[in-house]
C-alpha cells in the first residue's frame, strides 16, 4: 500500500466518508511501454526490458494502483544471437524487448505476448498461467514495430508502425495473414494500443513523448479510421518529469475506463501513471481531467494489497523472485542456491570490463529514494575476482571487492553501438580488516527527476555501522539507454575462473537508511 494510501486510511478512521485516493506514479519503478488488460477482477501489466533477461515482466493488480511481479513473457532471449548471451565479444545493451504487447485470448484461454526484436522478425509467446512458464509459439519474418494486439472472437489484429498505421491479421496459428495499412498520419506517432469496445475499434497511439491521439473507425477493423486528441501534454504531478504518454487503456468490471501509461523520470526510467477518462456520445474517448494524472484520484476499485518488493531476499530458491533480471540471459551453469539460503555467483567471465561481465543480477531502483544492501560471502574469492553492487546504466559505477580491498569504480560508460567505451577509473581503495568474511555494501539512489540524482556508496563489516566510501555518484538522465537505473549485483574475473561469492541477502528499502 503507498504512503499516501496509508495516510487516507488513517484519515478514514475518523471520517466514515473519507475515500482512499492514489497518487502517480502508482508503482515508482522503471516499467515502460507498458501494455494493461483485465481478465475478471484482475489486471495485468507487461513492459519493456531492452536486453535484460528474463524478458518482458508480467505484474499484477486486483485494483490497478498496488501492483506485483508475478513472472515474465520471455523465459530467456532466445532470438538468434549470441549478443544476448554477451557471446562471442558482443553486448546486446538497448536491443531486445520493446513496446511490446500481451493479451488474454478467451478463445482458448490463454495469454499471449507479441513484440518484434531487432526490427526485424516478430516473436510470439504463450503461456496457461501468465505466473508461470511461457514458451515460444512462433516467429513471423517482419517487425510489428511499437504493436498492440486485439483478440476478437476468434480472430487476431495486430495495429504497429508510426505515423503509417497498420493491423496485420493473423492466422489461428499466429503466422501472418494479411497486413493493411489502416492511417497515414501528417504528423509523427507510434505507441500503438488496438482495442474494440461497443463494436467500435480504436487504436491508441501517442505523439511522444507528451500528446496521446486515438483512432477511431465504427466500421471495422481495418478501418477507415478518424483520428482525434485523447490528451495533450497532461501534467505528471511528479516534478521535473515528462508527460504521461503511450498508455494503454482498461476497464473496471463496473464499467469505469482507466488510463495506464508512462512518464519519463529520468534517471530513474519511466513510471506508470494512472487516470480516469469517458467517451462521449460518439464514442470518443479523452480524459476526464486535463490533470487526471496531477490530482489524488479515489481509486478505481477497493485497494487489494499486493506483496511488497521492499524488505529483505534471502534468496532461498529453487528460482529467483520474479522481481530480479539478469544483464542478458544468463549462464545458468554460473549460479545456484545455497542450502540454507543465498544466491551463488561463481565468477562466469574472464573481463575487466562490467558492461561483459556475465551474470550481473539487477533490480529496478524504487523511487524517489531507495537503499539497497547486500551481504555478501567473499571466502571463496580468487585473485583479481572482483564483486559487487552496481548503479547499472550505460553511465556506472560500483562498490567491489578486489584483492582484498573495498574499491569504488566510478565512471564506467558505454559509447557508440553501446559498447564499452571506459572501464572507469578507481577513485578510493580501502584494505579490508584480515580475516574478513562477510561484507555488507550499501547504496542509496535518488533518482527523482528533480532531485539529486546522486548515488552514495558505503560498506560495513559487521552490518551495522557503515562507512561512506568515495564521493556520490551523480546518475546522467538522458533517456537514449531507455532503461533507467538498475541495482546491480555482479562477480567477474580478471584472472582465471573458479572463485564464487553468495548473496547472503539483498535488502531493498524506501528512503535512506
Ligand atoms: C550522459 O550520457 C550520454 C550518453 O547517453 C552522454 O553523451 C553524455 O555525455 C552523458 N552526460 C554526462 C554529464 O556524463
Amino acid at each position: 500500500m503507498r504512503f499516501s494510501s496509508v495516510l487516507a486510511a488513517l484519515s478514514a478512521v475518523g471520517s466514515a466518508l473519507a475515500q482512499q485516493t492514489y497518487t502517480n506514479p502508482v508503482l515508482w519503478y522503471d516499467l515502460a511501454d507498458l501494455d494493461v488488460f483485465r481478465k475478471g477482477n484482475q489486471y495485468y501489466y507487461s513492459a519493456s526490458t531492452m536486453s535484460f533477461s528474463p524478458g518482458a515482466p508480467v505484474l499484477r493488480s486486483g485494483d490497478l494502483v498496488n501492483w506485483e511481479f508475478i513472472g515474465h513473457s520471455v523465459p530467456r532471449l532466445d532470438f538468434h544471437d549470441t549478443a544476448y548471451d554477451l557471446a562471442d565479444n558482443k553486448q546486446a545493451y538497448v536491443r531486445g524487448i520493446w513496446a511490446s504487447s500481451m493479451q488474454y485470448r478467451e478463445y482458448d484461454d490463454t495469454f499471449y505476448w507479441i513484440g518484434c526484436v531487432d526490427f526485424k522478425t516478430t516473436y510470439i509467446y504463450k503461456a496457461k498461467d501468465p505466473a508461470g512458464d511461457w514458451s515460444k509459439v512462433g516467429e513471423i519474418g517482419t517487425c510489428y514495430y511499437d504493436c498492440g494486439m486485439l483478440f476478437d472472437g476468434q480472430s487476431i489484429y495486430v495495429a504497429y508502425g508510426n505515423t503509417k498505421i497498420s493491423v496485420a491479421q493473423l492466422n489461428n496459428d499466429f503466422t501472418q495473414k494479411s497486413t493493411t495499412q489502416v492511417y497515414s498520419s501528417s504528423f509523427y506517432i507510434e505507441g500503438s494500443h488496438m482495442k474494440k469496445i461497443n463494436n467500435k475499434y480504436y487504436i491508441f497511439v501517442t505523439q511522444p513523448a507528451s500528446n496521446e491521439y486515438v483512432l477511431k473507425s465504427d466500421s471495422g477493423p481495418l478501418g477507415p479510421y478518424e483520428i482525434k486528441i485523447f490528451t495533450k501534454a497532461p501534467a505528471s504531478g511528479i516534478q521535473g518529469s515528462g508527460n504521461p504518454h503511450q498508455g494503454s487503456v482498461v476497464d473496471t468490471p463496473k464499467g469505469d475506463w482507466y488510463y495506464l501509461s508512462f512518464i519519463d523520470a529520468y534517471p530513474g526510467g519511466r513510471s506508470p501513471a494512472l487516470a480516469p477518462f469517458v467517451f462521449d456520445a460518439q464514442g470518443w474517448p479523452s480524459l476526464k481531467q486535463a490533470n487526471g494524472f496531477a490530482i489524488a484520484n479515489p481509486y478505481p476499485v477497493p485497494p487489494v494489497p499486493v506483496k511488497s518488493t521492499t524488505g529483505t531476499d534471502s534468496f532461498t530458491g529453487p528460482k529467483l523472485g520474479p522481481q530480479w533480471e539478469w544483464n542478458h540471459n544468463p549462464d545458468t551453469t554460473s549460479f545456484s542456491f545455497a542450502s540454507g539460503g543465498g544466491l551463488m555467483l561463481k565468477t562466469s567471465s574472464v573481463t575487466k570490463d562490467l558492461y561483459h561481465a556475465k551474470n550481473t543480477l539487477t533490480h529496478r531502483i524504487l523511487g524517489p529514494d531507495s537503499t539497497a544492501t547486500i551481504a555478501l560471502d567473499i571466502s571463496r574469492m580468487s585473485a583479481g575476482d572482483q564483486a559487487g553492487l552496481a548503479l547499472f546504466r550505460d553511465n556506472s559505477a560500483y562498490i567491489a571487492i578486489h584483492n582484498n580491498a573495498i574499491i569504488l569504480q566510478r565512471d564506467l560508460t558505454l559509447g557508440a553501438n553501446w559498447n564499452t567505451l571506459s572501464l572507469g577509473r578507481t577513485e578510493t581503495s580501502v584494505s579490508l580488516p584480515q580475516g574478513t568474511k562477510t561484507v555488507w555494501l550499501r547504496l542509496h539512489a535518488d533518482i527523482k527527476p528533480a532531485g539529486s540524482h546522486q548515488g552514495v556508496f558505503s560498506w560495513s563489516a559487521d552490518g551495522k555501522t557503515f562507512k561512506t566510501l568515495g564521493t556520490p555518484y551523480t546518475m546522467n538522465t538522458t533517456y537514449y539507454f531507455f532503461i533507467g537505473y538498475r541495482f546491480g549485483i555482479f562477480n567477474f574475473a580478471e584472472e582465471k575462473l573458479g572463485g564464487s561469492v553468495t548473496v547472503k541477502s539483498f535488502d531493498l528499502a524506501l528512503g535512506s537508511k
